[in-house]
């Protein structure tokens, strides 16, 4: 945390809500810690804005399958499909296939289908959206970027993947362009026609040791990868470059998603602090899962014909216990409105079950806008 936790004050000079972000926004972000409802509060806003009228356009990452399924995305594909939210045509789904994105880009950016192909062919290259780390981010801000200018939509409500830390998708783009740039590899081969580059004496040798590490096979494969590449690195920088300014837009916001736990708040106001400080502008936060208000002041007065005085006992026991657990879950987190200012903090209660359907998704989205 800075000394000075306005150094970096978002660019909005007045509290908004989150109904003023679907209105005015073009690209909305979901970050946060893991497992704190940032899918499903990307489902509910995207919801609530077509409800609204606003033709929105959600890009889900990896939903559970129940939330798959409230929006009928569970088997499609990488394009956005319409979804039927009350009538409204107004909302697009699109579940992210970071593979099918990727592969867009090389075909994109190849400067020829042969090009095109054999990168795709390759091993190494079908295996890096595993195991490059942020390589799922960097794709889910590109699905954006590409998707940002389609006429159909007014707004984008963007995803991001479940990750232990929070920032990778922020570094995604560098790590990828770094890999793509791969020292290692320039070194080992030689400037020249890629066809029938030889490899030099000392690149041989170092090649023989990283094939005794992980197998000749794979390095072939990889020296082909980056051969192949060769010359598609600055498209892919520049792309870098303008999905990295379409996120510092001013039409563009992050919204922070928590929840009402010490450590998880915590590590949300560390998040929200270095995405300002990025140039981020942080306009939203999300405290899901809260212990709903069960408006402890009123009594119902047939309850005592009901039950028993046992019974009543336990209920007010219970019913004091949750109040005292809603009110500790605020102290929890009103501290960050402070720090992330002027973002305003929306409080969603705790729904009676898992979100399976889209008017549970509609409940939600009544607790945000
Ligand atoms: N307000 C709520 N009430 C009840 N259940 C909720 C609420 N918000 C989210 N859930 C449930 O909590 C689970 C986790 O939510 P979700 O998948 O949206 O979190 P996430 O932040 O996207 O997780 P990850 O970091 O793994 O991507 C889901 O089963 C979802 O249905
Ligand atoms: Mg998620």
């Amino acid at each position: 945390m800075s000394a000075e936790p306005h150094d970096h004050a978002p660019v909005l000079a007045s509290r908004r809500t989150l109904e003023d972000l679907v209105r005015n926004k073009k690209v909305l972000v979901m970050t946060g810690p893991g497992g704190v409802g940032k899918t499903s509060s990307a489902a509910a806003l995207a919801v609530g804005a077509a409800l609204m009228g606003i033709r929105t356009c959600v890009v889900t990452i990896d939903p559970a399958k129940r939330l798959a399924d409230a929006l009928g995305i569970e088997n499609i594909g990488n394009e956005p499909v319409q979804i039927d939210a009350f009538g409204s045509g107004d909302l697009y789904a699109v579940m992210l296939d970071a593979d099918a994105t990727f592969d867009d880009l090389v075909v994109k950016y190849a400067k020829s289908p042969e090009q095109a192909s054999k990168i795709l062919a390759n091993r190494v290259y079908q295996n890096l959206t595993k195991n490059l780390s942020g390589i799922q981010e960097y794709m889910a801000m590109e699905k954006l970027y590409e998707l940002h200018n389609d006429s159909r939509f007014d707004l984008m409500v963007v995803d991001t993947p479940p990750s232990s830390n929070a920032l990778d998708f922020l570094d995604a783009p560098r790590r990828l362009i770094g890999f793509l740039d791969n020292k290692v590899f320039r070194l080992i081969m030689n400037p020249g026609p890629a066809i029938l580059r030889p490899v030099s004496f000392a690149a041989r040798a170092v090649l023989r040791t990283i094939s005794k590490v992980v197998g000749s096979e794979v390095v072939d494969e990889a020296v082909a990868f980056f051969q192949d590449f060769e010359g598609m690195e600055e498209g892919f920088r520049m792309r870098a470059e303008s999905v990295q300014a379409l996120m510092r837009n001013d039409a563009t916001a992050f919204i922070v998603v928590t929840a009402p736990r010490g450590d998880t708040v915590k590590e949300a106001a560390s998040f929200g602090e270095k995405l300002a400080g990025f140039g981020f502008q942080v306009a939203g936060l999300i405290s899901n899962r809260h212990t709903p208000d069960f408006d402890t002041g009123t009594r119902n007065e047939e309850l005592p014909t009901v039950l028993s005085s046992r019974e009543l006992e336990v209920l007010e026991q219970n019913l004091t216990r949750m109040e005292q657990l809603r009110i500790s879950e605020s102290k929890e987190v009103d501290w960050i409105v402070g720090l992330l200012a002027p973002a305003r903090l929306v409080k969603v209660p705790m729904l009676a079950k898992d979100i399976s359907n889209i008017e549970d998704l509609a409940k939600m989205a009544r607790s945000l806008i």
